[in-house]
C-alpha cells in the first residue's frame, strides 16, 4: 500500500477498478470513525483529497462506478450509527409472482387452502407496489412516537428524526385513532424530484445519483435530519404492526381509515374478485406505469377479509394472503467479453459471463449468469431446447441482457446475425478452477438424468468451497455477524498468519484470542480496519456466542438444509444434542431415528439422507465440535404460544378432513406451537383422523396414541 499514488489520467482500466475498490473502503473506514464520534485517523483536508480522487476517478470511468461508492452515498450514514428499533410484529415480504398463470395459480391456492370452491366469492384489492423503502410508524395516544426502517423484518433502524421531515406523514392523529397504531407503507421519492436534484447535482459539477430508490435511501440514512428534509421525500401507507384496536376487517377499509387520518394512499388500489379483473388491471397499471411520478414495480394483491388472512397466515417469510406480481424485467444489448466460473459452497461450478458494461434499467451491469453448462448450450433443466438452434452463447457474442429488480442479471439469447468468426466456443471445465479437482455431473438416481449443476468434487480440499462455506456460515440468515462481509472474509481466509487467518468456522471464534496473544500481525494496523471496527468486530462475534438452534443448523451448511428446513428441526429436537444424537442414530437409514425425521412434515427423503451424510463425514464432526467449544446454540423454544393446550405435541391429520383443509389444520396447529408429523409413531400425542382414515388410524389404535374426530381437534384448541 506504500506505492506512490498514479495520477488520475495514468490509471489504466484495470488500476482505476482496483483504486475505486480501495477508495470505497478508506472513505467508508474514515467515514465510520467520524461519525463513530472516535479519533479520526486523517485530517478534513486528507479525507477531502480521497473524495475528490474518487470522482475524478469515476469521470474518468463512468462505467466502473461502484454500488458502494462514497459518490452513491447521500452523506454516507454507515450502518449502525442508527439506534436499533425491534418491531412489535415483524416485517415480512412477499412473494413474487410473474406469470398471468402464476396468478391464476395464486388465487386457486388460496380457494384450496380455505376450503372453498373457486367461485369468485373472495375479494382482493390490487395495489401498485411502490419501489420505496418500508417503514413502520408508530403512534402512541395519537403521537408519533418512533419509525424505523424494515432491517431483517425484526428489528430495523430508528429514524424517527428523518421521518418527521416528511411533510405527508402526520405527526399527530385525530381523536378517533385508537390509542396503537402501526402505520406501515413506503416512502419514496417521486420521479419528479428525483430528476430536479440530479440537474442541481450536475449544475453543481457533482456526481448524479443512480435513481429514486436508492437516493431515498440514502436521504433517510442521514444523521443530520436537515439533510433529509430537504430531500423531499414522500409515503404511502398500505398495511399495519400492531394496532389496540382494529378500524376496519378488512384490507381495503383498513386504508380507508388510514386515509381519514391523514395518511397518503395509492389511488390505483383496486377491490377485486376474478383473475381475469387482477390481470386487466395489472396491464391497465402497467400502461399507466411510465406516466407516474412515481417508481413502480408491480402489483401487490391481497385477500380484502382480514378473518381469511388470518386463517391463510404465513409461510416461513411471506404472507399466504397475498403476493406481488412483477412487471417484466427490463433487457438490454451487450458484449460478453468473458466467461469465467464460481466455485460455490457445495462445489457447483457456475458460469458467469464477464458483459462490456451495459445500463439496464438505470443500474450498470457488468456481470451476468450463465447458470450452467446446458444453459450456455440452450437446453433447459428438463433437457427441452431453451433458445433456437445454434444460440449457444459464445465468447464475443452479442447478447440480451436481462435484469429483473434484486435478482442476479441474466443472458436471455444471442444475436446470432451479431457473431463473427472472432467469437469462440464456450468449453466448459472438467476441474474445479479453484482446486483443480474433477469437476462433475451427478446421475440423479430417481430420474437417470443428469444433473444440471457441474460440481467440483474436491470437498473440503478445495479453498473456494471452504471459503463460500464461511460466508454462508456469517450471513445474515445464519450467525449474522456485523463487519465480516465477503471482503472481509476473503481477507481473513487468504491470510497465512496464524493472527489472522480464518479457514473454517470455528476460527472466528477464536481470532480475538489469537490476537491478543499475538505481539506482532495487529488487525488495526492494516488497512480497511483500524482500532473502532476492530472492536465492533469482535463484540459482534461474542454476541454470538449463544444462538438460536435453528440459525446454528442452518449456518452448519448442510446441502438441502435451508432456514425453514433448519427451523423444522430446529423444533422438532428441541436441543443440539438431541438432533445431533438423531443424526448419528438414523445413519443406518432405517429404524426409529431415520423413520422420525422422514416423519417431520416438509423433510423428504433427499434432505434427510444429506443431513445423514453429513454427520457421517469426520471432518464435520471435528469442525462442528470445534464450533460447540466457542458457540452454545439455545434450545429451540418449543413452542410460540406456551399457554396452547396443544404446545410442543406432535399431531398427525389423516382421513378426507371436513372441517378444513389438511394444509390450514397443519398451519394453525404450527402456530399454536404443535408439532405436525406425517406418519404415527409412538412419539404421536393425537391422530386427528377424518373420514375414510386407514393404515394410521390403525397404528395409532396399536401403539395407544391418543384419536380424535375433527370436532374434538377443535374444541381442544378453542375452534
Ligand atoms: S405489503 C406482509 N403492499 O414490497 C406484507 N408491500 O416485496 C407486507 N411494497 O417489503 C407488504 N408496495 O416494502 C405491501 N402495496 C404494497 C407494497 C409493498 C411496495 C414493498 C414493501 C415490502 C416489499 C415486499
Amino acid at each position: 500500500m506504500a506505492d506512490a499514488l498514479i495520477a488520475v489520467e495514468d490509471l489504466s482500466e484495470e488500476q482505476a477498478g482496483q483504486e475505486l475498490t480501495r477508495l470505497a473502503a478508506a472513505i467508508a473506514h474514515h467515514d465510520a470513525l467520524y461519525h463513530g464520534n472516535d479519533q479520526p485517523e486523517i485530517s478534513d483536508a486528507e479525507y477531502d483529497a480521497l473524495k475528490r480522487r474518487n470522482d475524478a476517478i469515476e469521470a474518468r470511468f463512468p462505467t466502473l462506478v461502484r454500488s458502494d461508492s462514497p459518490s452513491q452515498r447521500v452523506g454516507a450514514a454507515p450502518a449502525g450509527i442508527f439506534s436499533q428499533i425491534t418491531h412489535a410484529r415483524p416485517m415480512l415480504s412477499l412473494d413474487n409472482t410473474f406469470s398471468d398463470e402464476d396468478v391464476a395459480d395464486f388465487v386457486a391456492s388460496v380457494y384450496r387452502f380455505l376450503g372453498v370452491m373457486p367461485d369468485n366469492s373472495i375479494a382482493f384489492t390490487a395495489e401498485p407496489k411502490i419501489d420505496g423503502l418500508s417503514m413502520s410508524i408508530r403512534y402512541e395516544n395519537r403521537k408519533l412516537k418512533t419509525a424505523a426502517t424494515r432491517g431483517d423484518g425484526t428489528t430495523g433502524e430508528n429514524v424517527t428524526a428523518n421521518i418527521l421531515t416528511i411533510k405527508e406523514i402526520p405527526t399527530e392523529l385525530p381523536a378517533d385513532a385508537p390509542d396503537v397504531v402501526e402505520v406501515r407503507g413506503e416512502v419514496y421519492m417521486a420521479k419528479s424530484d428525483f430528476l430536479a436534484l440530479n440537474a442541481q447535482m450536475e449544475a453543481e459539477g457533482k456526481q448524479t445519483y443512480v435513481n429514486p430508490r436508492n437516493t431515498a435511501a440514502g436521504s433517510l440514512r442521514q444523521l443530520d435530519a436537515k439533510v433529509t428534509a430537504s430531500r423531499k421525500l414522500k409515503f404511502f401507507a398500505y398495511a399495519w404492526g400492531e394496532m389496540s384496536t382494529m378500524p376496519s376487517d378488512t384490507q381495503s377499509g383498513m386504508v380507508e381509515a388510514f386515509k381519514g387520518w391523514g395518511f397518503p394512499v395509492n389511488p390505483l388500489t383496486r377491490r377485486l374478485t376474478s383473475v381475469e379483473e387482477i390481470i386487466t388491471h395489472y396491464r391497465e397499471i402497467g400502461l399507466q406505469r411510465a406516466d407516474l411520478d412515481y417508481d413502480i414495480d408491480g402489483v401487490v394483491y391481497k385477500v380484502d377479509r382480514l378473518d381469511l388472512q388470518a386463517r391463510l397466515g404465513f409461510r416461513s417469510r411471506s404472507p399466504r394472503w397475498a403476493t406481488a406480481h412483477k412487471f417484466p424485467a427490463e433487457q438490454a444489448f451487450t458484449k460478453v467479453e468473458a466467461i469465467d466460473i464460481q466455485v460455490g459452497r457445495t462445489g457447483a461450478l457456475t458460469p458467469v459471463a464477464r458483459l462490456e458494461p451495459i445500463t439496464v434499467g438505470g443500474v450498470v451491469v457488468t456481470n451476468a449468469t450463465l447458470h450452467n453448462a446446458d444453459y450456455i448450450e440452450g437446453i433447459g433443466n428438463g433437457g427441452e431446447r431453451i433458445r433456437e438452434e445454434g444460440h449457444d452463447i459464445r465468447i464475443g457474442d452479442t447478447v440480451i441482457v436481462q435484469r429483473a429488480g434484486d435478482v442476479i442479471p441474466q443472458v436471455l439469447d444471442v444475436v446470432l446475425e451479431k457473431r463473427t468468426e472472432s467469437s469462440v466456443k464456450y468449453e466448459f471445465p472438467k476441474t474445479c478452477p479453484v482446486c483443480g479437482s474433477h469437476a462433475v455431473r451427478e446421475k440423479n438416481e430417481k430420474t437417470g438424468k443428469l444433473d444440471s449443476v457441474t460440481r467440483c468434487t474436491g470437498g473440503f480440499v478445495c479453498s473456494a468451497q471452504a471459503k463460500e462455506h464461511i460466508k454462508h456460515f456469517v450471513s445474515r440468515n445464519a450467525f449474522d455477524i456485523e463487519g465480516l462481509g465477503t471482503k472481509q472474509v476473503d481477507f481473513f481466509f487468504d491470510s497465512e498468519d496464524p493472527a489472522l487467518m480464518i479457514r473454517t468456522a470455528p476460527d472466528i471464534f477464536t481470532l480475538k484470542q489469537r490476537q491478543e496473544a499475538s505481539s506482532l500481525t495487529r488487525l488495526e494496523n492494516i488497512d480497511g480496519f483500524g482500532r473502532v471496527s476492530v472492536r465492533k468486530l469482535f463484540d459482534a462475534i461474542d454476541a454470538r456466542r449463544e444462538i438460536a438452534l435453528n440459525r446454528f443448523i442452518f449456518a452448519l451448511g448442510i446441502r438441502h438444509v435451508g432456514e425453514t428446513t433448519a427451523k423444522l428441526l430446529a423444533r422438532s429436537y428441541g436441543s443440539y444434542a438431541a438432533f445431533a444424537e438423531a443424526m448419528q442414530e438414523a445413519a443406518p437409514k432405517f429404524g426409529e431415528a431415520w423413520n422420525e425425521l422422514n416423519s417431520i412434515d416438509g423433510i423428504g427423503e433427499v434432505v434427510a439422507a444429506s443431513m445423514v451424510e453429513f454427520f457421517k463425514e469426520p471432518r464435520n464432526l471435528e469442525v462442528v465440535s470445534r464450533l460447540l467449544k466457542e458457540v452454545t446454540p439455545r434450545d429451540a423454544e418449543a413452542v410460540t404460544a406456551s399457554n396452547s393446550p396443544v404446545a410442543g405435541k406432535t399431531v398427525v391429520f389423516t382421513g378426507s378432513l371436513e372441517r378444513f383443509t389438511r394444509d390450514e389444520a397443519k398451519a394453525r396447529a404450527e402456530s399454536l406451537g404443535a408439532k405436525v408429523a406425517g406418519s404415527v409413531s409412538k412419539k404421536t400425542d393425537y391422530l386427528v383422523a377424518g373420514p375414510g382414515a386407514g393404515s394410521k388410524l390403525d397404528k395409532a389404535r396399536e401403539v395407544g396414541v391418543t384419536v380424535m374426530t375433527e370436532d374434538e381437534w377443535l374444541a381442544l384448541i378453542g375452534g
